[in-house]
This record gives C-alpha cells, sequence and structure tokens, in this order.
C-alpha cells in the first residue's frame, strides 16, 4: 500500500509520519518537495499536485498542509482560499480518479461559537472569520468530488514540535508576576500525536470497510478554557520541574475583548466527538493526559 503525506513538517504532518508509516510505504512532502519527472508538494501550484497524485497513485492521500495562521488569512483571503478550499478540492478530484481515500483536516472555526453545547457534525457551519470559511469551503469541495474521504475537525491543537501555547505562557510566567488570558472561548487542547494516531487506526478501518467515510469531530476529551489550559500548564510545570523559575504568581481571566485580533474567534470551540468514538471503537483522552505528557517532554 501507498501512503501519500502533504505537509509532513507541521504540527500534525510531523506525527503522522511516524503513525503512517506502519501503514505502508510512506510519501512525505513538504511545499518544497518536488518529485523527480514532475509533481510537487506545494498547495499553491495545483497542476503540480495533480501530477503528483496521478504519477504516484497512492492508495490513500493524507493533507496535513493548510494555511494556518488564522489572523494572517483575514489580509491574505485569496491565499488562504487556495489552500484551504481550492487545493484540498483539487486532491480530492485527483484522488477520486486514481480510487485513492482522502484524509483532510478542519477546525472549530466553521463555526460561530454561540451556544455552550458541543457541535455535532451535522451543526450549521457559519464560520466567523476567513480561515473558517476557507476551510468551510476546502469540506464542501471535497464533498462534492464524491471521492473517499475522511475529514477530522479538530481544534487547539499543540505539539511538542515547535512553538505552542504552553511554551508561550512558560516563557511569559518566567517573565511576569502576573498574566492575563482569556477565559471565555471553550474548547479542548489536542494534540497532534493523538490526531495521528487517530487518524492511522481510522484509515485502515476504513480501507477496510467505505461505510466509515465521512466527516468527524476529533478533540480530546472534556473542556476547558485559554485560561485554564495556562493554568494546567503552569501548576504542571511547577510539579514536574520544582527548581523550574516561574515568577507570575497570578493567571488573571479576561473576556477576549481584552486581546483584539485581526480575525474574530469563536467563544465555543467544543466538539462532540461520539460519531467518531462510535465508529471507530477509540477512545479519546482527557485533555489533560496529552498536555501534561508534552510538558513533561520539554521541560
Ligand atoms: N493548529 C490548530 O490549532 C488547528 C485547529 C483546528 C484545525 N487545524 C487543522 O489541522 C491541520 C493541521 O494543522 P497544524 O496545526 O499541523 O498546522 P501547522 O503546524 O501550521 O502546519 C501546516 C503545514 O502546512 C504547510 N504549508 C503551508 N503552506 C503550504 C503550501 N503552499 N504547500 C504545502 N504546505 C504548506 C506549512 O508549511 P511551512 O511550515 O513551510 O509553513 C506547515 O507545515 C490543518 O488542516 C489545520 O487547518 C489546526
Amino acid at each position: 500500500m501507498k501512503v501519500l503525506l502533504l505537509g509532513k513538517n507541521g504540527q500534525v504532518g510531523w506525527e503522522l509520519q511516524r503513525s503512517l508509516a506502519p501503514l505502508g510505504e510512506l510519501v512525505a512532502l513538504d511545499r518544497h518537495s518536488t518529485l523527480a519527472g514532475g509533481g510537487c508538494g506545494d498547495l499553491n501550484d495545483l497542476d503540480g499536485l495533480r501530477e503528483t497524485v496521478t504519477r504516484l497513485r497512492p492508495d490513500v492521500i493524507v493533507n496535513a498542509a493548510a494555511h494556518t495562521a488564522v489572523d494572517k488569512a483575514e489580509s491574505e483571503p485569496e491565499l488562504a482560499r487556495t489552500l484551504n478550499a481550492t487545493a484540498p478540492g483539487v486532491l480530492a478530484e485527483a484522488a477520486q480518479a486514481v480510487g485513492a481515500l482522502l484524509v483532510h483536516y478542519s477546525t472549530d472555526y466553521v463555526f460561530d461559537g454561540s451556544d455552550t453545547v458541543p457541535w455535532t457534525e451535522d451543526a450549521v457551519a457559519d464560520p466567523l472569520n476567513v480561515y473558517g470559511q476557507t476551510k468551510l469551503e476546502g469540506e464542501q469541495l471535497i464533498a462534492a468530488s464524491g471521492a473517499r474521504h475522511l475529514i477530522f475537525r479538530t481544534s487547539w491543537v499543540y505539539a511538542v514540535r515547535g512553538g505552542n501555547f504552553a511554551k508561550t505562557m512558560l516563557r511569559l510566567a518566567q517573565e511576569r508576576e502576573r498574566l492575563t488570558v482569556i477565559d471565555d472561548q471553550f474548547g479542548a487542547p489536542t494534540g497532534a500525536e493523538l490526531i495521528a494516531d487517530v487518524t492511522a487506526h481510522a484509515v485502515r478501518q476504513t480501507l477496510r470497510d467505505d461505510a466509515r467515510c465521512g466527516t468527524y469531530h476529533l478533540a480530546a476529551a472534556d473542556e476547558t478554557t485559554w485560561n485554564g489550559y495556562a493554568r494546567f500548564v503552569l501548576e504542571t510545570a511547577r510539579a514536574l520541574q520544582p527548581g523550574l523559575a516561574l515568577k507570575a504568581q497570578e493567571v488573571a481571566p479576561v473576556p477576549t475583548s481584552a486581546f483584539p485580533t485581526p480575525a474574530r474567534r469563536p467563544l465555543n470551540s467544543r466538539l462532540n466527538t461520539a460519531r467518531l468514538r462510535g465508529a471507530f471503537g477509540l477512545n479519546l483522552p482527557h485533555w489533560q493526559h496529552g498536555v501534561r505528557r508534552m510538558l513533561a517532554e520539554i521541560l
């Protein structure tokens, strides 16, 4: 079996390189990759993408690449649309042509954040920002292509590799006595490791039974706010490394309006994961489990 991975160096892409490797021959590309004889891994090169799929004829395509700079997307909507919508649509058409299963990731930002209950897959999507709008358009193009697909909507992704919210909080806590962190956005921090591992399980099962194709919410269990997340990071860091010089004594709650950003963000990012857990027989661990592991690795 051949698996094509796009976006191999992103948070999720990096972990997918590990989790997909046992499934078969893995061809992992980033935006700078080119194939001898034609084809590439750049989502901005639509002809190159088509050629990659046509030449490699993979059994599975996993697209972990995206325009993920939520605020920047507001000022470059065309680029965001190409990477988040047009390119996934092209991948889906190419997947359909060679009979490949397409795996793609989307976001809680397709929802407007109203209400307080976790969103189900069938809830009406109504994005607040360009990133969410273009990710939704990508989902729609994939669905319209007729390709066999899995779309995983996830939230608040972190990874050991690269920068993340926890590392920022730890840095600020070393510099300041008081942090102010938003406490009116609710969601679940979800590890790239978990997303990658669930993806590999789901791909294996879907290859055996096409009925599992569709859109699923994939997030760690339970919920918190960015403020609760920050407090957990500092408490856990202090427990793991008592010698760590963390000055911050207070993580003050503030509303989203305290930090104006170009892109509006949904207050309710809770995702109902019952469909995923039921379809694939999986357990999704509590968000603190993954964050604690990440902290143990970085400290
Ligand atoms: N991060 C989150 O909180 C979050 C939340 C919900 C959903 N998601 C979704 O989950 C998926 C994975 O996100 P992530 O957190 O792993 O994102 P990430 O770390 O930002 O990775 C995105 C990857 O896309 C690559 N990329 C950007 N432009 C490209 C292009 N033109 N061609 C090829 N690759 C390109 C980036 O490459 P460079 O490193 O070279 O820029 C990067 O490696 C995405 O679909 C995202 O929308 C993320």
